[in-house]
């Protein structure tokens, strides 16, 4: 039996890709291996966030010449982020020792690919029976069957000026709502008890297929296709939380903010803001203001006060003066958010930034006002954090070592208490006596 090894970059479009390509591979005959000394293919799905991510790409890629002298029959796969960006070919040239190049989307014929490459180990007969007709229908190999990810649409439109995934990805492309739910019940009826959708700018999901929507879904799916899947989903008997990302600002109109009081939605939002100028939205092609995203964290505490709420900001964008990144660390506090994922602005080739601005701000600038946002942070989510002590939460265990078990709270805040194996996967109701920036410890409540 044939082996396969992946190495998985990037966000959890990336990992859900990933589960999707063992799908496949598994659906072949071929059986995952977690040593790449020992396997026939190797696969990396890669990440162009930023230039990082690509370099750990190139320096891992550099370990194939030694793994093709351990076996010459070895085929590599680089495909992800890197690969759908690479229009002007300049990517590939430097991975020549990789076989098979391709954008996510045609993973669909990657079966077929490697059969042309070694017909002794794919055997064109059995390659023929898989094919698909797009990627998001190949049914994943999931990597939990308790917490799984559900990609529902793929690429995005938006053209934010620092972003590659418009190229890297292409076009939205939105999934048919019956393959969705189909999807979903399946896992709800072998026991999945937590769903991610996932999606570029996910809260934008119009599909193609309408008439799929309950009659009695109460939101109008002609205007909101996303709040009105979010109903359908919060119907599905076994599933008990419901996430998503990542939601686009200009999208979080009173439909989702009122679907984000459905029963089985997660009390947690992460919105993007990237940040608090609105000469810097403007220059990154961000269509909204600071004003309209306070007044949608407004609007969203007024329905559910006591929701933890996360972002992601970028720190010296071109063009970002002290006075721009003052009004950034004034909309954290405003918004009084519990985590910020913060980066610090990096050129990234095929952007639309790097034709059209000057990556002006100093890297000791950037350096330091990324600090900056990392104090409030870590500052914000502890006094924000101490709210919990005393209070229920309720854990869902994903792992368990040495007697001390840990899992997500709904908040989405890291839980940690004493307890056992067999809570893995189960739903537990914990007291939380002490809490720290990351995490909290709690005493399990005997049911
Ligand atoms: Fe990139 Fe902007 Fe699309 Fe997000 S919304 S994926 S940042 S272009
Ligand atoms: Fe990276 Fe592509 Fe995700 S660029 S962050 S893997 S969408």
């Amino acid at each position: 039996m044939s082996s396969y090894h992946i190495t998985t970059f990037g966000c959890q479009m990336n990992k859900s890709d990933s589960e999707r390509i063992k799908g496949l591979l598994n659906g072949i005959g071929m059986q995952e291996q977690s040593d790449h000394h020992r396997a026939d293919v190797v696969v990396y799905n890669t990440c162009s966030v930023r230039q990082t991510a690509e370099d750990r790409v190139y320096g891992m890629v550099k370990q194939l010449k030694a793994l093709k002298r351990e076996n010459p029959k070895l085929i590599a796969v680089v495909t992800g982020c890197m690969a759908g960006r690479d229009t002007d070919g300049k990517i590939r040239a430097r991975l020549s020792d990789v076989d098979l190049f391709f954008p996510i989307d045609e993973m669909i014929y990657l079966p077929k690919k490697l059969s042309e490459l070694n017909q002794e180990l794919f055997d064109p007969q059995i390659i023929e029976l898989s094919e698909y007709e797009h990627y998001l229908k190949i049914k994943p190999s999931y990597a939990s069957h308790v917490q799984s990810y559900i990609a529902i649409s793929n690429g995005c439109n938006k053209f934010c000026t620092y972003c590659v995934v418009p190229y890297s990805r292409g076009r939205q492309k939105d999934r048919p709502l019956q393959d969705i739910l189909i999807e979903v019940q399946n896992l709800a009826d072998h026991g999945c008890l937590e769903i991610t959708l996932l999606g570029q700018t996910v809260n934008l999901y119009n599909p193609p297929d309408k008439e799929h929507f309950s009659k009695n879904n109460p939101f109008d799916h002609s205007k909101n296709g996303f709040a009105s899947l979010m109903w359908e989903l919060n119907q599905i008997t076994g599933i008990q939380r419901i996430h998503f990302t990542a939601p686009h600002p200009q999208y979080m109109d009173d439909s989702t903010l009122d679907a984000l009081c459905l029963p089985k939605l997660l009390n947690y939002l992460h919105l993007p803001v990237q940040s608090g100028s609105n000469e810097i939205l403007k220059r990154m092609n961000r269509p909204y203001t600071r004003e309209y995203y306070i007044e949608t964290i407004q609007k969203l505490r007024s329905r559910k006060p006591d929701i933890a709420l996360g972002t992601d900001i970028i720190v010296g964008f071109s063009g970002e003066s002290e006075d721009d990144f003052a009004q950034t660390v004034d909309l954290y506090r405003t918004c009084d958010f519990d985590i910020s994922y913060t980066a610090q602005y990096s050129v990234r080739s095929g952007t639309a930034a790097i034709r059209m601005y000057k990556d002006d701000v100093s890297k000791v600038e950037k350096k330091k006002r990324w600090h900056t946002m990392q104090h409030l942070m870590e500052e914000t989510v502890l006094r924000k954090n101490q709210a919990y002590v005393g209070k229920n939460v309720e854990v869902l265990v994903d792992a368990c070592e040495k007697g001390l078990c840990s899992g997500n709270s709904r908040e989405m805040k890291r839980v940690l208490f004493r307890g056992n194996d067999s809570m893995i996967g189960t739903l537990q109701s914990v007291i939380v006596d002490r809490a720290l920036e990351w995490v909290l410890y709690g005493t399990q409540i005997k049911n």
